[in-house]
């Protein structure tokens, strides 16, 4: 195991007390910043975290390669739990429309919309697709972050559903140990017009499919849309309990246009997240709050649509895990850059400091079941982002700028 110590970084976040706290009622000591901090780690795991100058002595007799790190800043790795990059064509035209005052509802009862999205996608190859999302993965990295949560669900026939969760496949392979790919299987995402319900689309395409990529055992996790004109309670219990078969964890995208108890099902079922959340209120909180399930706000979706935000706060107070995500899809959060995203919704949402960093580190990654990384703590994943300034104050401040080492 080749042990290497990065040395003399100007500050850390390790987030060692959220850690411990379960990512739950943090103060700002939960950060657990230091100043001038080193760290030391092999492939595997940290072996010791600290100020430089408390560096054991019988760690620095190895003499193992070291890395100077003095100006730079680091933190546990960013995680974006909440992705849709895998699309063709783009829905410039929408937003455009929506500007001039059409709903979303209205744009996608009018043919536009995820299955508008649909035909972009369609119309390309495999190898096309793969490109596309390569390019895009590689851009999110270089804002300094690290693991990547893709849906499929802009193919939305057997085939082409099939396809896309094995781009993902390759796209994981092909970019691991650098970026982290969490492979989420979203073919419940719309009904194509060619079927008479969201049952019979369930029935003939999702859980069919789901069989075939489960025993394939190339997912992560399965994901739904559960909204009114899109998927119903039966259809979200009908796919959990099939994924639960497959040893697959579970995701939903809740409440995001009304309260539909979208919460509550997800804590039922003990899934990772529940996402979007716009709508929910005290019971699906509640619920939320007694549970291990992550509330995975994405607020670029609520900016972008130009809707009232999810009541972060509300759940924060409540001891709700709260994680924050990108969303970026082509419909409904045309952005990747989720630390530009975190600095311009933290004070939308009333997030401390604590907050966020843990939203987009610790709570993120456990709303992808990555429960071994997320804080600078001995024996998790040496999984860490680096930007090129001397605090995390500079980071959240600069908005829009990217700082990624
Ligand atoms: O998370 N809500 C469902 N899916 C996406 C929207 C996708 C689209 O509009 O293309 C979302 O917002
Ligand atoms: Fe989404």
């Amino acid at each position: 195991m080749s042990v290497k110590i990065f040395r003399n970084f100007s500050e850390i976040a390790t987030l060692a007390g959220a850690h411990h706290k379960d990512g739950r009622r943090l103060n700002h000591e939960d950060l657990g910043l230091i100043k001038n901090a080193s760290i030391v780690f092999d492939q595997e795991r940290i072996l010791w975290v600290g100020e430089d100058k408390h560096l054991p002595d019988d760690i620095l007799e190895k003499e193992y390669p070291e890395i100077n790190m003095t100006g730079k800043t680091c933190l546990p790795e960013i995680v974006d739990s909440h992705t849709h990059l895998v699309f063709g064509g783009d829905r410039a035209k929408e937003y455009s429309m929506r500007l001039n005052g059409a709903t979303y509802e209205e744009i996608a009862n009018a043919g536009g919309g995820i299955l508008n999205s649909m035909l972009g996608t369609q119309a390309l190859s495999r190898s096309e697709l793969l490109k596309l999302a390569n390019a895009r993965a590689k851009t999110i990295k270089a804002y300094g972050i690290g693991t990547i949560e893709v849906k499929s669900g802009y193919g939305l026939t057997f085939e082409k559903e099939y396809e896309l969760a094995h781009i993902i496949h390759d796209l994981k392979n092909i970019l691991r140990p650098d970026i982290q790919i969490i492979n989420t299987f979203m073919a419940a995402h719309a009904v194509p017009k060619t079927f008479a319900s969201s049952y019979e689309y369930m029935k003939e395409v999702v859980l069919p499919l789901l069989d075939k990529l489960g025993e394939e055992k190339i997912l992560d996790c399965v994901d739904i849309f559960h909204e009114k004109n899109y998927f119903s309670d039966e259809d979200v219990v009908s796919l959990f309990e099939r994924a639960k078969r497959h040893n697959l964890n579970v995701k939903i995208h809740a409440d995001e246009f009304n309260d539909n108890n979208g919460a509550v099902l997800a804590t039922n079922f003990n899934a990772l997240s529940a996402d979007h959340l716009l709508a929910t209120g005290p019971l699906g909180i509640e619920a939320l709050a007694k549970s291990q399930t992550v509330a995975t706000l994405l607020p670029g979706t609520g900016l972008f649509l130009g809707k009232p935000q999810a009541n972060a706060r509300a759940m924060l107070d409540s001891g709700v895990k709260v994680a924050i995500a990108s969303d970026f899809n082509p419909g409904s959060c045309h952005c990747d850059n989720l630390i530009l995203l975190a600095s311009l919704s933290a004070p939308i949402y009333k997030m401390s400091q604590s907050e966020l960093w843990c939203a987009i580190t610790l709570n993120a990654a456990h709303a992808l079941g990555l429960h071994s990384q997320g804080a600078i703590v001995v024996d998790l994943k040496p999984r860490f982002s680096i930007f090129n300034t001397d605090s995390i104050d500079r980071i959240t401040y600069n908005w829009g700028k990217n700082l990624a080492n």
